[in-house]
């Protein structure tokens, strides 16, 4: 029930510049990636998209970026979420009873950290996505970052969803805060994505033992499911999935009115499971070549995976 001992070290590496260049030049690296990340371009992961979505799933693509330093590095991100979401229209089928395809998107990679007017610069982004969006049935969620974020990422998604109601929010069931936030957003029309959240946070804010973690994790998603929104339970962890199906149950929710996520390359058996069992079941699909910290955080979940790549770096 202990975390992993070395989850602090690798969260740490995920933000060192150093350590970035030597782990994405090492030639190892690609291959070990590739099971995380759909590609670096918009063809790669369209081509994964449109095997999930044939396969029964919904997807949310995730063009990977964040913590932006410019205001032009942040509108080629809306160039290219825009583009994302072109392609992806020709891909959505036009009958389902929820929209199968979404965006993910980082408010830290629309400029949230930019000096200054961050925060406007990155609801005018977020806003651009949310309408290109919007026209094409699509959905989208903004993700939840580090804890320093979680205030201002939320009065923005408020702020949105007050144009975009679908507009999905995401909760980290690790925060202390995130009980009270889910009772606060477990309201009509409300989406909330329930994860159990995945950097490295100090115990001031957050809870650091794995059991302690998943105990918030099924109190809130009791909470979400009791209520009168459309809760997204992203996890992989059989407890959960398990809570999910019986609170499904206990409150007379319907497959339509509920999700599924995983992650991409993580449980695929278990996701394949749930479909045919007639869930809704969302893949959280990511692109592009700012892989690093995101394929970091996926290592620190679990020591195997580190393992396994320190032992094929080793060996070459
Ligand atoms: P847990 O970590 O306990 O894992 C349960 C089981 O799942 C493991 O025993 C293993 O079998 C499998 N597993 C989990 N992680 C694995 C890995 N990396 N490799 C191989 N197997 C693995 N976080 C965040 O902070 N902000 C966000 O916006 C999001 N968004 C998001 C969307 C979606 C759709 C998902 C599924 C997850 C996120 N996350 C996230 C990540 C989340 O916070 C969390 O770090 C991971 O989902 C791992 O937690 P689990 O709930 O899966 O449980």
């Amino acid at each position: 029930t202990l975390s992993n001992p070395l989850r602090p070290a690798i969260l740490a590496a995920a933000r060192s510049a150093r350590m970035k260049r030597t782990i994405t030049k090492a030639p190892v690296t690609k291959r070990i990636v590739e099971r995380f990340i759909a590609g670096e371009d918009r063809p790669a992961v369209l081509a994964v998209a449109r095997d999930l979505l044939a396969g029964g799933a919904a997807v949310s693509i995730d063009f990977l970026g964040e913590q932006t330093t410019d205001r032009g590095q942040a509108d080629a991100i809306v160039a290219e979420y825009v583009a994302l979401l072109d392609d992806l229209a020709a891909l959505t089928p036009p009958d389902a009873d929820v929209p199968r395809t979404e965006v993910s998107m980082k408010l830290s990679a629309l400029g949230q950290a930019l000096p200054g007017d961050g925060d406007k610069i990155a609801t005018e982004n977020a806003w651009k996505i949310c309408s290109a969006a919007a026209e094409r049935g699509i959905w989208v969620s903004v993700d939840a970052e580090d804890h320093t974020t979680t205030d201002s990422t939320l009065a923005v998604v408020t702020a949105l969803r007050s144009e975009f109601p679908w507009l999905g929010a995401v909760l980290q069931a690790y925060l202390h805060r995130t009980e009270d936030d889910c009772r606060a957003m477990a309201g009509p029309d409300s989406r909330v994505r329930l994860c159990k959240g995945a950097y490295q946070e100090p115990p001031e804010v957050a809870f650091q033992r794995k059991v302690d973690v998943t105990d918030s994790y099924l109190r809130c998603l009791e909470i979400l499911m009791a209520g009168t929104g459309y809760p997204m339970a992203a996890s992989h962890d059989p407890v959960v999935i398990a809570a999910t199906d019986e609170l499904a149950t206990r409150n007379g929710r319907a497959a339509n009115t509920f999700e599924h996520q995983m992650l991409y390359g993580i449980r695929d058996l278990e996701q394949k499971r749930l479909v045919e069992a007639g869930s809704t079941v969302r893949v959280y699909v990511p692109y592009g070549s700012q892989w690093y910290p995101y394929f970091m955080r996926r290592l620190a979940e679990r020591p195997s995976n580190l393992t396994f790549f320190l032992r094929s770096i080793a060996t070459r």
